[in-house]
C-alpha cells in the first residue's frame, strides 16, 4: 500500500454521476458522457489494482434508470456489452473477477448471457472483485432478500444481520468502508442501502468521465484521516 495512505480500504463503492453535465457543458449529446464514462471506468479499475484495493463497486444502471429516454437506455446497455465483451480477456488476464449485481431477467436478449459468461470465465481470479451493479436497486435487492428468507422458512428468531447480509446479491463481499459519489450530489439514490450503513463518504465536485487516478488517491487519502467510531466513542 503507498505510504501516504494512512488506511486502505479493502472496499470501495462507487456512485458514477455527471456524465450527463460533463457532456452538456461540452456541447456533446449526453451518450458521448457515458462513452467518456466508460474509460474513467477503465482507469479506476487499474488504480484500484495499483493501490492493492480489494473489492470495487460500481454503480452503472439502477432499477430507476429505465425512465430515461429509450435511446440513451439502449446506449447504456450498448455499452455495458461492449465492456463486458471486449474487456473481458485484458480483466482476466489482470486477475480481476468480475461480478454482477442486480437482475439480469428485462436485459435485452443476449447481455444476461454476456454478463454471465464474463462472471464464470474469472470466477477464480482473486487480485480484485470487480462489481457492477447493473440493473440494480437498494430497496429491490432487501425485497428480494426477504421474499428469499421468507421461502427458505427462516425462523423470525434466526433473522440476524449477518443472515439478512448473506442473502443480499452481495454475500460474497465485505461491507464498503468508503463510499465514493462524483459530480457534488450528496444522496444515495438507491445504492447498497443496507452496506453502507457506516460507509465513509467522500462526495467530489469531478464529474464521473474526468475522475482519475489522482481522484481516487485523493479520497482513499481523505478515508484514511477519518475517525471511524461506529456509534462508539472515539478510540484515539
Ligand atoms: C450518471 O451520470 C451515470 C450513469 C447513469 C451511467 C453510468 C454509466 C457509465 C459510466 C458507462 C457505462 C459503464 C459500464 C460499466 C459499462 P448521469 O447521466 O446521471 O449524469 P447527469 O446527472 O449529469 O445527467
Amino acid at each position: 500500500m503507498p505510504e501516504e495512505f494512512k488506511k486502505l480500504p479493502t472496499h470501495i463503492a462507487i456512485i458514477m454521476d455527471g456524465n450527463g453535465r460533463w457532456a452538456t457543458a461540452r456541447g456533446l449529446p449526453r451518450a458521448e458522457g457515458h462513452r467518456v464514462g466508460t474509460e474513467a471506468v477503465r482507469r479506476v479499475v487499474r488504480s484500484c489494482i495499483d493501490f492493492g484495493i480489494k473489492y470495487l463497486t460500481i454503480y452503472a444502471f439502477s432499477t430507476e434508470n429505465w425512465a430515461r429516454p429509450q435511446e440513451e437506455v439502449n446506449g447504456l446497455m450498448m455499452l455495458l456489452e461492449t465492456v463486458v465483451v471486449n474487456e473481458l480477456d485484458e480483466l482476466h488476464r489482470e486477475g480481476v473477477r468480475i461480478q454482477h449485481i442486480g437482475r439480469l431477467e428485462s436485459l435485452p436478449a443476449g447481455l444476461g448471457a454476456k454478463i454471465k459468461k464474463a462472471v464464470e470465465v474469472t470466477r477464480n481470479n482473486q487480485r480484485l472483485v470487480f462489481t457492477i451493479a447493473w440493473n440494480y436497486g437498494g430497496r429491490d435487492e432487501i425485497i428480494c432478500a426477504i421474499q428469499n428468507i421468507i421461502k427458505d422458512g427462516i425462523a423470525p428468531e434466526n433473522v440476524t444481520e449477518e443472515l439478512v447480509s448473506g442473502y443480499l446479491f452481495t454475500s460474497n463481499s465485505p461491507d464498503p468502508e468508503l463510499l465514493i459519489r462524483t459530480s457534488g450530489e450528496q444522496r444515495l439514490s438507491n445504492f447498497l442501502l443496507w452496506q453502507t450503513a457506516y460507509s465513509e463518504w467522500v462526495v467530489t465536485p469531478v464529474f464521473w468521465p474526468d475522475f482519475d487516478k489522482e481522484d481516487l488517491r485523493k479520497a482513499i487519502i481523505e478515508y484514511g484521516n477519518r475517525d471511524r467510531r461506529f456509534g462508539k466513542v472515539s478510540s484515539k
